[in-house]
C-alpha cells in the first residue's frame, strides 16, 4: 500500500495551514509561558529575568506590526497595574525622532523574530542614550535577544505562518506577568489583581481549548456573510483598541481585504462618514465598564443602516446582525479569548477566498531591511 506523505504536511500537524496549527496551539503557548512563573496557590509571579532591576519610572514600548500592538495593549496594564507611565512607539518613527530619552528611562523592545529592522534600530537609538533595553522576543539567540540589556522569551515556539499569531498571545501572557511583576515591586499591585490573576491565568489554557472549535465554525460562518465586503471597520474602547487594530492588520495581511482598525469613541471624527450597507462594522463589545458607550457606537452605525458583527459576552444585550458571544475571562484576560476569534475570521476569510494564507503576497515573517 502507498501511502502519500510529504515533509510539509507532517511539519503542519493534520492542519491545512500553519497559521491554523499556530491559532490552535495558543492554550499551550499560555502555559508554557506561565510554567516556572505563576505558582498554584501563590498570589506572585516570578520574573528572574527583571529579578535584578528597579521598576523602571516611565517605559518606552517599540515595535512593529503585531508586535506593537501587543505593546499598546499592554500600556494599559503598566499603567493600571504599575503606575508607570508608558508610552507605545512604532518602532520606524522613534528611530527618526529626537525621542527625549536618556538615562533612567527604560525601553521595552518586542519583537517575535528579534530581527525587525527598525525595531533593533530603535534599541541602538536607545542605547546610545543611555537607557536600559529589556528585549521582550521569541526567537533565542536572536539580535533583540542578544543586544538587550535584558531579555525576557515569549516561549511560542517557532512561528512560521507570516501573520503573526502565538506570538502575539505569548507576548500578551508576558506583560501580563511583567506589568504583575513591575506593580509587586513598586507595591503598588491593586489587591484585585493579586488575588485574581494568577488563579486566571491558570485556568486560561483549559477555556481557550475548550472554545477553540466553536470560535472556528462561527467564524467559518460569519466569513461566508460577508466575503463580498471590500472594506472593513474594526472598532474597539480601552484594551479592545488593541485588538481592533489588530484585527483589521490580520484581514488586511492575509484576506487582502481593506480593514481599518478604530477607537470606538473616534469613530465620530471620521469614519462614520462611510458607513452604509455595504460597509461592515466589526466591533468588540465585551461586558466591561465601556460596554455603554460601546453599545452606543454601534447604535449610531446602525442609524446609518451599517451591519454589524460583535463580539460580545453573556449579559450583554446587543441588538446587531451577528452577535457573536464568547464566555468571559477576569478582568483584561478575557482578551485571550478575543484574540483568537479574530484570527479564525481572517483565517477563514482567506481561505475561503482561496488566498495563499500562511504566505501572503507582499509580506515577509521578518523585514530585516528599513
Ligand atoms: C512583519 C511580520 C508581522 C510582524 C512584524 C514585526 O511585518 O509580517 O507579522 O508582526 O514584522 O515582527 P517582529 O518579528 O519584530 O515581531
Amino acid at each position: 500500500q502507498h501511502i502519500s506523505w510529504d515533509v510539509s504536511a507532517a511539519q503542519k500537524g493534520g492542519f491545512k495551514h500553519f497559521m491554523l496549527k499556530e491559532i490552535f496551539e495558543q492554550p499551550r503557548v499560555i502555559a508554557d509561558c506561565l510554567a516556572g512563573r505563576v505558582q498554584r496557590g501563590s498570589e506572585r509571579v516570578a520574573l528572574p529575568e527583571l529579578e535584578a532591576m528597579d521598576a523602571p519610572e516611565r517605559l518606552f514600548i517599540v515595535a512593529c506590526g503585531t508586535s506593537y500592538h501587543a505593546g499598546l495593549w499592554g500600556m494599559y496594564l503598566m499603567e493600571q497595574w504599575a503606575g508607570i507611565p508608558t508610552r507605545v512607539e512604532i518602532a520606524s518613527e522613534l528611530r527618526y525622532r529626537e525621542p527625549v530619552l536618556g538615562p533612567g528611562d527604560t525601553v521595552l523592545a518586542i519583537s517575535q523574530s528579534g530581527e525587525t529592522a527598525d525595531t533593533l534600530a530603535g534599541m541602538h537609538l536607545a542605547k546610545a542614550r543611555g537607557a536600559r533595553v529589556i528585549g521582550l522576543c521569541n526567537v533565542v539567540g536572536s539580535s533583540v535577544a542578544r543586544e538587550a540589556d535584558v531579555v525576557v522569551h515569549t516561549q511560542a515556539g517557532p512561528e512560521i505562518s507570516v501573520a503573526s499569531t502565538k506570538a502575539m498571545c505569548s507576548q500578551l501572557t508576558l506583560l501580563t506577568l511583567m506589568a504583575m511583576v513591575f506593580g509587586q515591586k513598586k507595591g503598588v499591585l491593586p489587591a484585585d489583581v493579586a488575588a485574581h490573576c494568577v488563579p486566571a491565568l491558570e485556568g486560561l489554557p483549559a477555556l481557550l481549548d475548550g472554545i477553540l472549535p466553536a470560535l472556528r465554525e462561527r467564524a467559518k460562518e460569519l466569513c461566508r456573510v460577508y466575503s463580498e465586503a471590500r472594506s472593513f471597520l474594526f472598532l474597539g474602547r480601552g484594551l479592545c483598541y488593541p485588538l481592533a487594530l489588530e484585527g483589521a492588520l490580520k484581514l488586511k495581511e492575509i484576506s487582502y481585504i481593506h480593514a481599518e482598525g478604530y477607537a470606538a469613541g473616534e469613530m465620530k471624527h471620521g469614519p462614520i462618514a462611510l458607513i452604509d450597507p455595504k460597509f461592515p462594522t466589526f466591533a468588540l463589545a465585551p461586558h466591561d465598564g465601556l460596554y455603554p458607550k460601546v453599545k452606543s457606537n454601534l447604535q449610531e452605525v446602525q442609524a446609518r443602516g451599517g451591519k454589524i458583527i460583535a463580539l460580545t459576552q453573556p449579559g450583554a444585550d446587543l441588538d446587531v446582525d451577528h452577535p457573536w458571544e464568547i464566555p468571559a475571562a477576569w478582568g483584561p484576560l478575557s482578551t485571550f479569548l478575543m484574540l483568537p476569534a479574530l484570527q479564525l475570521f481572517a483565517y477563514e476569510m482567506a481561505d475561503y477566498l482561496g488566498k495563499d494564507v500562511d504566505q501572503p503576497r507582499n509580506l515577509a515573517k521578518s523585514v530585516t531591511v528599513e
